[in-house]
């Protein structure tokens, strides 16, 4: 499995965008992460199709856009057009899931489906062989710097199990707390894409620490 490092740039300076995207792409990120919050599905706003085409124009990387947004299908149109590779979706904010991630993959994007931390990982057994990431949410969603919930790990354990016993390749992707001291767990219950927000940018050494969370998990392959 290759470990991918997703850098958010929930945590950059947005006064420096060009810089901070630019730091990831020196430091070996492989995905910029982009949250997308609404103030209703979670406490908190950010931005939306504006800020994902403004990185579009800083980097080739693939840009990992996570919806934190009630009606997300409002949306997807507008972020494939504005150069989004990824798009996830919350279950809780999707009672039409099926249908959702069909048009996300219709639109040339990849689909994701995120859980949070109190959603069980079996609510998407009738979904497996429509997602192409699964993003288990290790605290719950809304800001960044926050702790890591324990238990997630035992959850991503329960993706891994899921996707392989239904034959799936599917990524799965971890988001929140992910720093030197959660990776390498999460790498190990089976986790290949690792979010990290807080970790990267408030490092003393951003560009390195890209490296460095890539390196722990390469000590328990
Ligand atoms: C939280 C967001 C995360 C956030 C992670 O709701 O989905 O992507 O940026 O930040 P850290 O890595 O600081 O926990
Ligand atoms: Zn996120």
């Amino acid at each position: 499995m290759t470990v991918r490092i997703a850098p958010s740039i929930l945590s950059a300076d947005f006064a420096r965008l060009g810089d901070e995207i630019a730091m990831c792409v020196e430091g070996g990120a492989d995905w910029i992460h982009i949250d997308v919050m609404d103030g209703c599905f979670v406490p908190n706003l950010t931005y939306g199709a504006k800020v994902i085409e403004t990185v579009r124009r800083l980097t080739t990387l693939p840009l990992d856009v996570h919806l934190m947004v009630v009606e997300p299908e409002k949306y997807f149109q507008d972020f494939v057009s504005a150069g989004a590779d990824v798009l996830t979706i919350h279950q809780e904010a999707a009672p039409h899931l099926h249908r959702q991630l069909a048009r996300i993959r219709e639109l040339g994007a990849r689909a994701g489906v995120a859980l949070n931390p109190s959603t069980p990982v079996a609510s998407l057994a009738d979904v497996v062989d429509d997602i192409d990431l699964l993003l288990v949410m290790t605290v719950n969603p809304g800001f960044g710097g926050q702790r890591f919930i324990e238990r997630s790990v035992e959850k991503i354990a329960q993706a891994r199990a899921l996707l392989d016993a239904r034959g799936r390749r599917a990524a799965i992707e971890v988001d929140g707390g992910i720093a030197r001291d959660t990776i390498a767990r999460c790498w190990r219950a089976g986790a290949d894409t690792f979010v990290a927000g807080n970790a990267v940018f408030a490092a003393a050494d951003p560009r390195g620490e890209i490296g460095a969370l890539r390196a722990l998990c390469g000590e328990v392959a």
